[in-house]
Order: structure tokens, then C-alpha cells, then sequence
């Protein structure tokens, strides 16, 4: 089976799994991912926003603008990479996901990640990096490299602030555009 057809079997099981309901029921799409299924980096923020709700696409309001923006400076394109989210399902008014929520996906995004074999995967902000990186803080180690066991393979994860927290933030931005450019730095360094 390929790479995408197990990856819709993951969004079928979240959906017959009736994963958090209340969210389902809010919603327009389950945004599962979008990109290159065979990519080496993985970026994952935390839930869809309203334009990604309604076009069931990860990251393509005004943070994925700002996200498109660093990738073409880091000479990726979105089809270099693949982009989720820790929770699948819009929370209402952009609330935070709740702790049940990210509990409640969790499993579907090792699975995602588990077909996907990402050798990098980038954390957006600390919903989606307390679950790799737990008891850390987002603002001592972003944009390190931390090497961690993933199953029976070693993952590397690079915790970076989220691009809708830093988009108005004159300082944060800068933080996170400096982190980010350095991504292939960290990149070249795994592969030489
Ligand atoms: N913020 C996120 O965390 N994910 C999206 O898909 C869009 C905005």
C-alpha cells in the first residue's frame, strides 16, 4: 500500500473512531496533512485554524503565509515538507486544543508519523512539542536540534515558536525566522 492510501486509512480510523466529537461536530473538515509523504522534515503546529477548517488544508491562513515565507527562504517549498497538526479538528474561536484533545490525537499523529519516517520533525509552538520534548520550555530550547528515541529509530526534533505567536511579535518573528533558516544547517550537519 502506498504512503497516501495508509495515510487515509489513519483519517478513516480517526473518523469511525469518532475522536473527539464535540470538535467533529463544529467542524467543516478534518484537516488531516498536506505535502510530500515521503518527506525528511515534518512540521507539526497545533490545530486548524477557520481558513484551514474550511479548506481542510494545514497552515493556509495568515500563519501559513508567514510559514510559506520562511520555507522559501529556506529554500524549501510545502512540497519539500509535510505539515500537520497535533489535533485534527478546528477548536471553536481558535481556542487553545485542550489536553483531552491532544491526548485524543496523539496516537493518529504517531501513526501519520510512523508511515511518514521523517528523519527531522519541527515542533510549532509548545502544544505540539510537549509531547516529544516533555517538561521543556519553548523559550530555552527553540531551534535546537534535540535527538530523541522514536520507536525503534532515532528522531531528530526541532522545537520552533509558532508562526501565529510571532507573526505580531516584532522580536519573537525575528527569533523564529533566525531558527528557522538555521533548520538546513542542522539538516546538513545529520547527513555529512
Ligand atoms: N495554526 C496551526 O497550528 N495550524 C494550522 O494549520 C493553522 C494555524
Amino acid at each position: 500500500m502506498d504512503k497516501q492510501a495508509e495515510l487515509d486509512r489513519v483519517q478513516q480510523a480517526i473518523i469511525k473512531g469518532g475522536v473527539c466529537p464535540e470538535l467533529a461536530g463544529q467542524a467543516t473538515n478534518l484537516v488531516m496533512g498536506d505535502g510530500n509523504t515521503d518527506a525528511e522534515i515534518v512540521f507539526i503546529g497545533e490545530a486548524p485554524g477557520k481558513s484551514e477548517d474550511e479548506q481542510g488544508l494545514p497552515f493556509v491562513g495568515a500563519a501559513g503565509k508567514f510559514l510559506n515565507e520562511m520555507l522559501a527562504q529556506a529554500g524549501l517549498v510545502r512540497s519539500d515538507v509535510y505539515i500537520t497538526n497535533i489535533v485534527k479538528y478546528r477548536p471553536p474561536n481558535n481556542r487553545d486544543p485542550l489536553p483531552e484533545e491532544k491526548k485524543a490525537f496523539w496516537p493518529y499523529l504517531i501513526k501519520q508519523l510512523q508511515i511518514i519516517q521523517p528523519k527531522v520533525i519541527i515542533t510549532l509552538g509548545r502544544h505540539s512539542m510537549e509531547y516529544f520534548l516533555p517538561d521543556m520550555k519553548i523559550s530555552q530550547i527553540h531551534g535546537q536540534a534535540k535527538r530523541i528515541q522514536f520507536g525503534d529509530k532515532k528522531v531528530i526534533i526541532v522545537p520552533l515558536y509558532h508562526p501565529a505567536a510571532a507573526l505580531y511579535n516584532g522580536s519573537l518573528r525575528q527569533t523564529l525566522i533566525d531558527d528557522f533558516l538555521n533548520v538546513p544547517k542542522i539538516i546538513a550537519k545529520l547527513e555529512g
